[in-house]
């Protein structure tokens, strides 16, 4: 874990009220897919980083993409190429994929998307089934890089105006029998991994799935226990440190 000051190289909406941004670090870090960074808003008004998914790693350009929620995302929007930003990473536990693992389904909603593209981009020589799902039309990014690395993407909408009328989990299920996955990977909203979990259980489908969670969070290093989350033998893990990613049998989500 390194902390940093890097250069904004790139900033753009993507998506309404998303934004991709391309920083310039003044050294190469080795990224693991489905780690993040804290990264510095530009307003000292908001005192803490925000933390975001790492998106690609490529030699000392680092690009991650994210949705204007409150004042420190908004700040960040605004942020011009040339601008020198505090930013520590690489942070979490990123995604342990397999070699076993052949043929992967990817389940991913709205801003959960960001992190599993990280995970089919960099490892490679594997199938992968993608399922995403968004609010709606316009909030829908992405889709020709999970084209790019998918065997089969499927984009699905709330309101069915792009892609089937559904949502990624049930879009996923009506497809498990096809596709057979090694195993299953997700990110997305509570609401989304919580249903996973549960049709998975009901349906009895043991194949291993990892989930990536985005608790709110405080430091990032596993110091201030703002982000802990309850394990499913009772105990406390830390989504910064021991996380973000775990197996979805391991977490109460
Ligand atoms: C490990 C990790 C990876 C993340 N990756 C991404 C990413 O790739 N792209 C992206 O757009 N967002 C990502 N997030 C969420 C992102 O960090 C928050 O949306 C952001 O910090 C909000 O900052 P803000 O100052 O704009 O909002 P605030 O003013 O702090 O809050 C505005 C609203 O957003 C909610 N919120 C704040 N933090 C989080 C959070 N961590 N998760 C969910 N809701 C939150 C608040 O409850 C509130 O409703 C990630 C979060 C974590 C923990
Ligand atoms: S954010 Fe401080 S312990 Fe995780």
């Amino acid at each position: 874990m390194k902390e940093l000051v890097c250069t904004v190289k790139y900033n753009a909406r993507i998506a309404s009220g998303i934004y991709a941004m391309t920083i310039t670090l003044p050294c190469e870090v080795q990224v693991k897919c489905g780690q993040f960074l804290n990264i510095s808003t530009g307003n000292p008004a908001n005192l803490l980083k925000r933390p975001f998914g790492i998106m690609r790693a490529n030699g000392k350009n680092i690009t991650f993409c994210y949705q204007v929620k409150g004042g420190g995302t908004a700040a960040l929007s605004g942020a011009k190429p040339g601008e020198r930003l505090a930013v520590t990473l690489p942070l979490g536990n990123g995604f342990d994929i397999p070699a076993d693992a052949k043929r992967i389904a990817v389940v991913g909603g709205g801003v959960g998307i960001f992190p599993l593209l990280s995970v089919i981009e960099q490892v490679k020589d594997r199938e992968y089934y993608s399922y995403i799902g968004f609010r709606s039309a316009e909030y829908a990014c992405l889709t020709g890089e999970f084209a790019a690395a998918s065997k089969s993407l499927t984009v699905v909408t709330d309101d069915g105006s792009i892609g089937q009328k559904t949502n990624a989990v049930a879009a996923f299920l009506a497809e498990y029998c096809r596709i057979k996955p090694d195993l299953i990977i997700a990110c997305g909203p509570p609401v989304m991994l919580r249903a996973l979990k549960t049709q998975l259980n009901e349906r009895l489908i043991t194949t291993p799935c990892l989930v990536s969670l985005e608790e709110r969070m405080g430091c990032g290093i596993g110091a201030c226990l703002v982000c802990v989350c309850k394990k499913s033998d009772g105990s406390n893990a830390r989504v910064c440190k021991d996380g973000p990613v775990f197996d979805i049998d391991e977490v109460d989500l």
